[in-house]
């Protein structure tokens, strides 16, 4: 495996980690303000993200290549709403879309093909997670000011996927 394409995949590992790290803060601060739907839910995403880490983490380890973790970036701890918080993520999302569209782009003009495969993933992987992110946004967006409207989002989101808490 050239060098180039470890290097930019082990920064990868390092980028979902964060996500990891970005979400499991979401969710405290969500459990903070009393909305354990969305807690659990942004619990289970970053137990995800972890599993993403270890996919590359995985195929550098198979391939024989060096995995070598970087530092940990300390994540906001406040939003101002859960409408701005969710805004965050779904930014965050896309960032990650362009590093993984980069990856991509890479693993094809070095011709490594297994990269290539293995990248397939994250690509469908990341319209999947931009549709669920926009979603909650456009939600939130019309649920507005409405308290009785954000309960309703919140169980909702409970019923999603709680098993990350
Ligand atoms: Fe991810
Ligand atoms: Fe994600």
């Amino acid at each position: 495996m050239k060098e180039k394409v470890s290097k930019a995949l082990n920064a990868q590992v390092d980028r979902e980690l964060q996500a990891e790290h970005i979400y499991l803060a979401m969710s405290l601060w969500f459990e903070r303000e009393a909305l354990s739907g969305f807690a659990g839910w942004l619990r289970a995403q970053a137990a995800e993200e972890r599993t993403h880490a270890f996919r590359i983490l995985r195929h550098l380890e198979d391939r024989n290549a060096r995995v070598e973790l970087g530092g940990l970036d300390k994540p906001p701890a406040d939003y101002d709403s859960p409408l701005a918080c969710m805004q965050a993520a779904l930014e965050h999302e896309k960032k990650v879309t362009g590093h993984i569209d980069d990856l991509y782009e890479l693993a094809r003009s070095e011709g490594d093909h297994a990269a290539e495969v293995m990248l397939q993933w994250f690509v469908t992987e990341q319209v999947e997670e931009e549709k669920t992110f926009t979603q909650l946004v456009e939600q939130l967006q019309r649920v507005g000011e409405s308290a009785a409207g954000l309960l309703v989002l919140d169980r909702q989101q409970g019923e999603r996927g709680g098993e990350g808490r």
